[in-house]
């Protein structure tokens, strides 16, 4: 038999983005305040700013109510910009458009019976919109934000009662746009908990790393048994629906071909994975449990749960792929959840303005590895480039940096899948410029669409073609072809 020698009809080109990051309007139309508008702008710009939250914090950004030290309240104005911006993407020739929706748009509390009807029709209007141009849409069902009421109430996801409160909301949104969305992905990035409260909701910064370890696998244990219930809900809502799961890719390679250092690194791999191990084969790896008693760690696990987690496998597997890692015996930090971010240097990579280690054949490396694990179709849902781009007076942006990057993630995602891998879609992150998750900055910008506003929240808001536009838009008449 022959191999493919390209990417597959019908797959799945587009742009990725989230509403916390894009859509403004935080308190409008009956939308409750979320978790992700009480992270303050880092002061710095490659400090993080993810899981580092108290409740006084909460409560000092509550009593705020501009938008000043909160760019997520502000996004971009997507809210109000969608058609315009929906244009932008289908004059790309976008074939899906990855978007996240605002539980708190829906359930403003997340424990209301009855859900806000205004909310339901902002999305409407979305999928509405997305269909004119036939652009499928890809739907996260919680990034990296839920109602702040249920972090105050039941500290997020270290609770038990947010599985119901989820999955109230699901069942709401499943109904509601059966016939407008086809693929669903559950909870973004959800080894991200790792930074705990931006992906679990939990405020845990002042506890001992020991009791964030225990409150962080226990917050991940109600995500897997929540995304689980989903797939069923879904299952019985319309036939056709496609769940996935949605994982941080950090690829580790070791520091040396010392055997310990590449142990090192394929534990840290394994802990990486292990997140895809429960969600795409339901149930917890072997491995797990020696690194649960190590740590001392206990999921406290209902009867019946297993079998939850066995039902609810996911149909595909989502990865976001921004970079690889680098490890040695002795320095893996064992305590982490996938040791994201803090790896070592690899000398034979270049970075971002941000120090992200740039790989695109780490990219291809992680298919071909995550294809021979699991053998379900994979989806690339991120990949980019946050650069300082500028925007010139002839209102272009020449981001030759941006085309490479993704020209050459491109080149190995084709590799990969002459090699076999099925490759469902690709969609770039923040293809308009948005609002970093990590630093909440606009300077850092991933889009082909250049959006005027500073760090700040001035500026016009106006959109600009960058070039990579234009090139992005080739890439997809050809299906990756000519490249
Ligand atoms: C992923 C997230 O971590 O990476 C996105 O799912 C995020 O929400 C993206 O924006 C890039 O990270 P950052 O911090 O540069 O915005």
């Amino acid at each position: 038999t022959d191999y493919p020698k390209g990417f597959k009809d019908g797959f799945l080109w587009g742009g990725a983005t989230a509403a916390n990051q894009v859509e403004g309007g935080w308190n409008l139309d009956g939308k409750g305040m979320t978790t992700a508008e009480v992270i303050r702008k880092s002061e710095k710009r490659t400090e993080m700013n993810l899981g580092s939250v108290t409740m006084k914090a909460i409560e000092e950004a509550m009593a705020d109510t501009t938008t000043d030290h909160y760019p997520k309240r502000r996004g971009i104005d997507f809210y109000h910009n969608y058609k315009e911006d929906i244009k932008l993407f289908a004059e790309m020739g976008f074939k899906s458009y990855r978007m996240s929706m605002a539980w708190a748009r829906i359930f403003p509390k997340g424990n209301e019976t009855e859900p806000n009807e205004e909310g339901l029709a902002f999305y409407d209007r979305v999928f509405d919109e997305l269909a004119k141009y036939d652009i499928e849409p890809v739907v996260t069902l919680s990034h990296y934000e839920m109602p702040l009421d249920l972090t105050i109430k039941q500290n997020g996801w270290a609770s038990r009662d947010t599985i119901t409160s989820f999955t109230r909301y699901t069942d709401v949104v499943l109904k509601r746009y059966k016939d407008k969305v086809r693929y669903w992905l559950t909870f973004n990035e959800i080894n991200v908990s790792s930074f705990g409260f931006m992906e679990t909701g939990a405020v845990d910064s002042e506890l001992t790393e020991k009791e964030q370890l225990q409150i962080r696998y226990q917050a991940v244990h109600h995500q897997f048994i929540a995304s689980a219930l989903v797939v069923e809900q879904a299952r019985k809502i319309n036939p056709n629906f496609e769940v996935g799961c949605m994982l941080a890719r950090m690829q580790t390679y070791p520091s040396t071909p010392n055997p310990a250092d590449v142990r090192a690194a394929q534990k840290n791999d394994d802990l990486n994975l292990f997140f895809t191990d429960v969600q795409v084969r339901g149930e917890y790896p072997e491995y797990m449990n020696r690194y649960f008693k190590e740590n001392d760690v206990h999921i406290s696990m209902e009867p019946g749960d297993e079998a939850i987690l066995k039902m609810g496998t996911v149909s595909y597997l989502s990865f976001s792929y921004y970079m690889s890692m680098v490890t040695s015996a002795g320095k893996t930090g064992d305590t982490s959840l996938g040791n994201m971010i803090n790896g070592e240097k690899n000398p034979y990579l270049e970075t971002s303005d941000w120090g992200w280690q740039i790989d695109p054949v780490g990219l291809r490396i992680t298919l071909n590895a995550m294809w021979d694990r699991y053998r379900v179709p994979l989806f690339i849902v991120e990949n980019g480039i946050g650069a300082l781009d500028k925007l010139g007076a002839d209102g272009k942006v020449h981001d030759d940096y941006r085309i490479k990057y993704l020209e050459e993630h491109i080149i190995q995602m084709k590799e990969a899948v002459m090699d076999g891998v099925d490759l469902m879609g690709y969609t770039m992150w923040g293809c308009i410029d948005l609002i970093s998750a990590s630093t909440s900055e606009m300077s850092k910008r991933y889009g082909f669409i250049y959006v005027d506003q500073d760090d700040d929240g001035n500026g016009s808001l106006k959109r600009y073609k960058k070039d990579s536009f234009d090139w992005y838009k080739q890439v997809i008449e050809a299906n990756g072809q000519n490249i």
